[in-house]
């Protein structure tokens, strides 16, 4: 069975990522099990800060994951800053951190109309830099997604039948999936 960390990208409570990444969490198959990182509660990088119990709650459940599925917006054509903060903690030591060979599906929100997909690039180059294996797929987007947050929860069947497909592919790809049985 797999067990999967969601990390958004955003921090606002109505925030269409943290909708869309619950959404996602509820289509799981039965047997997955998840978690979903607050990246909002780590510090600004530092490498002197050596014993921050966020960082090694953060760095803890990157290490147990069989797959990480980023579910962010994109700012200024590119990923948060929250978001790049997060995975820098995550990113050392270079080319041997907790995401060196990490399975990691990205899926982009946006309040536009191109679902964030230029973001997705820039997200996919970073991973490499990392030694992460990005899941290759159709990209999930989603589009004009503040309006269709019902409820706390991303509401788009379309979307969502889609990327439980891509999920279903991810799942078999992760160690030990759930889909791979
Ligand atoms: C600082 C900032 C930069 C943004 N830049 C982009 C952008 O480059 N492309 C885009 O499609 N939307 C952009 N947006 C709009 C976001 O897509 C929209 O606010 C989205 O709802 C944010 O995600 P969230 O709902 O998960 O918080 C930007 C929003 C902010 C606050």
């Amino acid at each position: 069975m797999a067990h999967i960390l969601f990390i958004p990208g955003s921090l606002r409570e109505a925030s269409s990522s943290r909708a869309t990444a619950r959404a996602l969490a509820a289509r799981l198959p039965a047997g997955t099990t998840h978690d979903t990182v607050d990246p909002g509660r780590l510090p600004h990088y530092n490498a002197d800060i050596k014993d921050d119990p966020e960082v090694a709650a953060f760095l803890e459940k990157l290490k147990g994951a069989d797959g990480v599925v980023f579910v962010s917006p994109e700012y200024n054509y590119s990923i948060p800053g929250l978001l790049k903060n997060a995975i820098d903690w995550g990113s050392r030591p270079a080319f041997e951190s907790p995401f060196k060979d990490k399975l990691c599906l990205i899926v982009s929100t946006s309040g536009g109309a191109l679902g964030g997909v230029r973001a997705q690039s820039h997200l996919k180059y970073v991973l490499n830099g990392m030694l992460a294996r990005v899941h290759p797929c159709k990209e999930i987007v989603v589009p004009m997604a503040n309006g269709k947050v019902v409820d706390g929860m991303l509401e788009d069947d379309a979307i969502l039948e889609f990327a439980e497909e891509v999920m279903g592919d991810f799942l078999s790809a992760c160690k030990g999936g759930a889909a791979a049985g």
